[in-house]
């Protein structure tokens, strides 16, 4: 039997030696290692081996089997390391790489970061406001009659509750009031919600920016060279504005700003933001509020705007149809990576 294990031994490393692929060495295990293999029969004849010998020939087997094993490895390992040598040998290190694309701002995000930046270099502080509001926030403390057409549930998104989605972003003028004393700068960015059909020109979810300026002895002047200046900063110095007057429940007088640039909307004057000097009923409701007279409309004055930016952005950058600014359609914002 010691013979036969040291024959087997012999013709199992060389054959080992001679595989030339991963099966075939998977093959050989089988037929060395496996259950009816040759080392599993020889061990078999151990029952034959006198019980003295038992011990020498046991230990030979064992080293035998150890033997073939660690072999039919390392032979593997070198089949691997040949074939990812080969897998080398074909790579062209001088192809181009993949092109690592990276990310870019949305339009809307360029725009009203463009916004912020000149209003707070006036001195406008960044303000804040839930989306979810109250009828009081939203319209009763904006001086907006219970009968108002943009109370209308068919006009607003109403929750069971009777809160609302904001329908203009006006709301954060009063949650600025609320908080802090005059005098206040700030501007409110952010999303508001209209029950709109929805089409090329109309979201049921836009982006407002809305402004308020409270101090002492503000007059329609300071409105109005504030509003020139952020448009010139915003759109250059082609642009025009023109001020109308306008009604907002909120504002009292109220006014519309229109702009006008050579090759945008065809060269048309075109809506731009509402805005007015803040009415004496919105301090009151204020007070009211509070319970005290911080917002004594004897004592402080304001202006207030609010500009929708989702019009300005297809205007601007020639958008044929609003829906392409929530549609992260890559080929549209890709045109946008700087
Ligand atoms: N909230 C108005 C809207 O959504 C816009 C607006 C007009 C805001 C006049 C103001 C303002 O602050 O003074 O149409």
């Amino acid at each position: 039997m010691e013979a036969e294990l040291q024959q087997l031994r012999k013709a199992a490393l060389v054959e080992i030696q001679n595989a030339k692929t991963p099966s075939e060495l998977d093959q050989l295990r089988v037929s060395f290692l496996g259950r009816a293999g040759a080392l599993t029969k020889l061990s078999e004849g151990m029952r034959n081996v006198p019980k003295a010998d038992r011990p020498v020939v046991g230990k030979l087997l064992n080293e035998v089997r150890q033997l073939i094993a660690a072999s039919l490895e390392e032979r593997g390992r070198s089949l691997q390391a040949a074939s990812d040598l080969e897998g080398l040998e074909n790579l062209d290190e001088t192809l181009p790489a993949t092109e690592a694309r990276t990310g870019a701002l949305h339009p809307l995000t360029l725009l009203q970061d463009r916004a912020i930046q000149i209003l707070r270099r006036l001195g406008f502080a960044l303000a804040d406001g839930p989306d979810i509001e109250t009828e009081w926030f939203c319209f009763d403390a904006l001086n907006t009659p219970a009968n108002h057409p943009a109370r209308k549930e068919s006009d607003t998104f109403y929750l069971p509750d009777g809160r609302l989605l904001r329908t203009h972003t006006s709301s954060v003028q009063i949650r600025t009031m609320i908080m802090a004393v005059p005098p206040v700068r700030v501007i409110g960015p952010g999303a508001a919600y209209r029950r709109d059909e929805i089409d090329a020109t109309h979201l049921s979810q836009f982006n407002q920016l809305e402004g308020l300026y409270v101090d002492r002895v503000v007059s329609v002047a300071d409105l109005k060279g504030t509003l020139t200046f952020f448009v010139r900063e915003l759109l250059g110095p082609k642009a025009e504005t023109r001020i109308r007057p306008h009604f907002f429940p909120f504002t009292e007088p109220s006014f519309e700003v229109d702009v006008r640039l050579p090759n945008v909307n065809h060269g048309r004057w075109m809506e731009l933001l509402g805005c007015g000097m803040v009415d004496p009923a919105v301090f009151d409701q204020v007070n009211a509020r509070r319970g005290d007279r911080a917002y004594d409309p004897e004592v402080w004055s304001g202006f207030a705007f609010g500009m929708g930016l989702d019009r300005l952005a297809m205007a601007l950058f020639g958008l044929p149809d609003i829906r392409l600014l929530i549609e992260n359609d890559q080929r549209f914002l890709a045109q946008f990576a700087e």
